[in-house]
C-alpha cells in the first residue's frame, strides 16, 4: 500500500515541476506535450497500447470528448489517479500527436 502512494507523490511533484514551466493554455507548447508523454510513461500506458492503437486508422474515437472519456476510463481502470488537469495534459498530447481533433 505504501509504494503506490510514494509513486503517486513522485508523479505529482514531477508534474507540478513541469506545469510550473509550461503554459497550460498554449496548445502547441512543447513542454506541455512532453509532460503528457511523461505522464503516460509513468503510468505505463504503453504496456497495453502501442503507437498503433492511437493511430487514426485504428481508433474508435470520434471526437475530443470521446478521447477524453476513454483516457479517464483507462486512468480509473488502472487506478492511476490523475487529476483533471493531468488528464487534460494527456488528452492534449494524444490529440496533437495522433488524433488531431479540432
Ligand atoms: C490493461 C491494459 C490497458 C492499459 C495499461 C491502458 N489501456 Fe487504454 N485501452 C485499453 C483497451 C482494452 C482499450 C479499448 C477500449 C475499447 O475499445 O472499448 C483502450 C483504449 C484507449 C484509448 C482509445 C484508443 C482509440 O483510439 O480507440 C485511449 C486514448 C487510451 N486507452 C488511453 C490510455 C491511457 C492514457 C493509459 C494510461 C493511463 C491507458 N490507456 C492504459 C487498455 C489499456
Amino acid at each position: 500500500m505504501k509504494n503506490p502512494l510514494l509513486l503517486l507523490g513522485a508523479l505529482l511533484s514531477a508534474f507540478t515541476f513541469h506545469s510550473a514551466q509550461a503554459t497550460p493554455s498554449s496548445q502547441s507548447d512543447s513542454n506541455n506535450l512532453h509532460a503528457g508523454k511523461q505522464l503516460m510513461d509513468q503510468a505505463r500506458c504503453m504496456r497495453c497500447h502501442s503507437v498503433m492503437s492511437f493511430h487514426a486508422g485504428y481508433t474508435k474515437m470520434e471526437s475530443l470528448g470521446n478521447l477524453k472519456k476513454q483516457v479517464k476510463l483507462c486512468d480509473s481502470n488502472l487506478k492511476v489517479g490523475w487529476f483533471d488537469d493531468e488528464v487534460d495534459t494527456v488528452v492534449d498530447y494524444l490529440n496533437q500527436t495522433y488524433y488531431h481533433f479540432k
